[in-house]
């Protein structure tokens, strides 16, 4: 019997390779960047399953340009580039890879809290500069960790794994969530606020809720202004949860302490972004979960995911299980 036919929309690794390898017949894109949009519409036409990016459209044209797609299986937690809703219509199964990515994702986003607090890309700069003559009482004074209050949105697990850095450093934990999650409160002693509560009280703001059509622009001028002007905002989640300009705006005005930043409005972020001027500002080409584990295990589970939805059993994780229970 034919393999089913998948096509990899960027390199992923050995892991997930030596998964697919027997099992399907595949192809992998192994140019610079993503596929362009016609690469991609055109290989989905002979696909059964795509093992996908976050860089990918995947929409209701996509889909009709798919008439034996029966599965994509995203390499990412997140699938805000995906219209679940049209992939249920066409009867395609949507997986995603949650949980092997959850402390490499919270590691990133304590390590952009202290590199932001302690100013560490400045200092470094200056040091390497040559511009360190001498030590005074106030050179590039920063923030403390111990005995502030660390504000959460979005406590799922990786928000969740943040709560525990956090605590471990000595912070009081409060969080914004649509549902109270007890269980984590009492773990972590961690409160459950209003937004505009957590914005007024944290000292920092770390963003993981998922980009939805509820958590897009979250944060705009009139929230950053709720903000304390000592406080620290962290994304590691989706860029256009936050707006932009109006974090400029916060940061180059000083009503806004710093940020730190993985994730942005347009990715790859253009070098012209004003946000990239500013020394208070910390940035990362999302790597959240750019860890060797974090990637294995990832690519391990695009690819099992897959393969699952291909030869009829249950994938461990699928987020339109309507598609299955039909
Ligand atoms: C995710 O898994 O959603 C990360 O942001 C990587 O894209």
């Amino acid at each position: 019997m034919a393999l089913p036919k998948v096509y990899v929309s960027q390199r992923i690794l050995k892991e997930g390779r030596d998964i697919l390898e027997g099992q399907v017949s595949y192809r992998m894109w192994e140019g610079e960047g993503a596929p362009d949009r016609d690469i991609l519409l055109r290989e989905v036409q002979f696909i059964d399953g795509l093992l996908s990016m976050p860089a990918d459209k995947i929409d209701e044209e996509f889909f009709q340009q798919a008439p034996h797609l029966k599965v994509v299986s995203q390499h990412a937690v997140g699938f805000d580039n995906i219209d679940i809703e049209a992939a249920t219509r066409h009867g395609v199964l949507i997986c995603n890879t949650p949980d092997v990515l959850t402390d490499a994702t919270a590691d990133l986003a304590f390590t952009l809290l202290l590199a932001v607090a302690r100013r560490l890309v400045e200092c470094s700069g200056y040091l390497r500069r040559g511009e360190w003559r001498t030590w005074y009482p106030d050179m590039w004074l920063g923030m403390d960790t111990a005995r502030k209050t660390l504000g959460i949105i979005g406590f799922g697990k990786i928000g969740q794994a943040m709560a525990r850095r956090g605590r471990g450093f000595g912070m009081s934990i409060v969080y914004f969530n649509p549902s109270p999650k007890p269980e984590a409160e009492k773990e972590l002693g961690a409160r459950r606020v209003s937004l505009d509560e957590l914005l007024r009280i944290s000292d920092y703001v770390s963003i993981h809720c998922p980009l939805t059509s509820e958590t897009r622009g979250l944060i705009g001028e009139a929230e950053l202004k709720k903000m304390k002007s000592t406080a620290i905002l962290i994304n590691t989640a989706r860029g256009l949860v936050v707006d932009q300009r109006a974090l400029y705006k916060a940061l180059s005005e000083k009503w806004l302490w710093g940020a730190g930043l993985d994730v942005f409005e347009v990715e790859p972020v253009p070098a012209d972004e004003p946000l990239l001027s500013l020394s208070n500002v910390t940035v990362m080409p999302h790597m959240g979960s750019a860890t060797l584990d974090s990637r294995g295990g990832m690519s391990r589970l695009a690819a099992q995911n897959l393969i699952d939805a291909l030869q009829g059993r249950r994938p461990a994780y699928v987020v339109n299980p309507e598609v299955l229970d039909r």
